[in-house]
């Protein structure tokens, strides 16, 4: 039996692939290379096409007797969620439906999803659980909730095994290749200005926290990649049917706490060109969205193992890798 892995030339893909293939799962990857790059899965087989081609997905899900489908292919950017909703739909939506046709004509049993924190909005109380109302605040969390909502009803229609994991804010390294490329989330927004010599941006310092900058759930990449070799693993065995579950570590870390923790790492925290500069808050951020991460604990025995010194170190691992210029920057 394989697994088909949508979107596993990318950044979290291409962690939940190495994992898999490290516990002897047998992995197919079917990718557009839009944002992801071959060059992280050596020796990994590449079917290079997009989840919107029916033909494509129903052939690569044949030819490899494919079992399994951990689906993580989507586009991710709010900002330009906002702007391009149309797009978001059809990728994300219309993506997960024609893969969804697909899987339930060739006989897929299981298929685990990449939901996001995003489906929840802006949430009102101190631990986010799976109970806690969803109400996405932009079209990407949108796509996410239906997303979800479309596999719970072709699962209950068809027998299809499945696993929602609802990422936090997730960061870190598996091993430097496989860093983030892109810079849309905190910590690689922080390295970006630093590598420039420029001050970081922290979004409003007037939240009701206790510094006054938004709390967050940093999760690290290579726990989230357990997370999907755990539930994977639960859906071929029967031991969960369906299951929608938070992915984070439970624990509230503040931007100004981040901010130091990477100017500690980079060498730069006794730097005044590294002092943070506070800018007016941002449209749609919510002061707090920290997860409870009980339920997957207590449904499939998963917890995070990384702390944030570790995300923050590996992540500027894979930055200096990719330009060892980097080294001096506190120089
Ligand atoms: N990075 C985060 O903090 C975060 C948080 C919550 C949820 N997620 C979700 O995790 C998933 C992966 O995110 P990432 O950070 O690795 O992003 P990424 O852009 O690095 O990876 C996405 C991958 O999907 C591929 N892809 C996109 N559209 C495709 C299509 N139509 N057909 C085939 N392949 C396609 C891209 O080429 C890329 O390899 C996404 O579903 C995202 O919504 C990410």
């Amino acid at each position: 039996m394989s697994w088909l892995v949508t979107g596993g030339a990318g950044y979290i893909g291409a962690h939940v692939v190495t994992a898999m293939r490290s516990v002897g799962q047998d992995v197919v990857v079917l990718d557009d290379l839009s944002t992801g790059d071959t060059s992280r899965l050596p020796g990994v087989e590449v079917v290079v096409g997009s989840v919107l081609d029916p033909g494509l997905v129903r052939q690569a899900l044949a030819a490899h007797d494919v079992q399994g489908i951990v689906h993580i292919a989507a586009k991710k950017q709010v900002a330009e969620s906002v702007e391009r909703p149309l797009y978001y739909y059809e990728q994300n939506v219309e993506g997960l439906r024609v893969l969804l046709d697909a899987a339930t004509a060739t006989g897929v049993e299981s298929l685990v999803f990449s939901s996001s924190a995003a489906v929840y909005g802006s949430p009102d109380v101190d631990l986010v659980d799976e109970d806690t109302p969803c109400a996405p605040v932009n079209p990407y969390g949108t796509t996410k909730l239906v997303g979800e909502r479309m596999i719970a009803d072709v699962a209950a229609a068809t027998g299809l095994r499945y696993a929602n994991l609802r990422y936090f804010n997730v960061a870190g390294a598996g091993s430097p290749e496989l860093a983030d490329r892109g810079a849309s989330n905190l910590v690689p927004m922080v390295f970006e200005r630093l590598a420039r010599r420029e001050r970081p941006h922290i979004f409003g310092s007037d939240y009701d926290t206790a510094d006054g900058t938004c709390i967050r759930d940093f999760v690290h990449v290579a726990d989230i990649a357990s997370a999907h070799v755990t539930a994977a693993s639960a859906l071929a065995e029967g031991a969960t049917t369906a299951l929608t579950a938070n992915i984070g570590r439970g624990e509230g870390v503040s931007v100004q706490e981040m901010v130091q923790t990477i100017r500690r790492v980079t060498g730069t925290a006794d730097l005044a060109w590294a002092e943070p500069a506070v800018s007016p808050r941002r449209a749609g951020d919510p002061a707090r969205v920290v997860a409870s991460a009980q339920r997957i604990e207590r449904e499939l025995g998963w917890r995070a193992q990384w702390g944030v010194e570790d995300m923050v170190r590996s992540a500027w691992e894979g930055w200096v890798h990719r330009d060892p210029s980097l080294r001096g920057i506190a120089s």
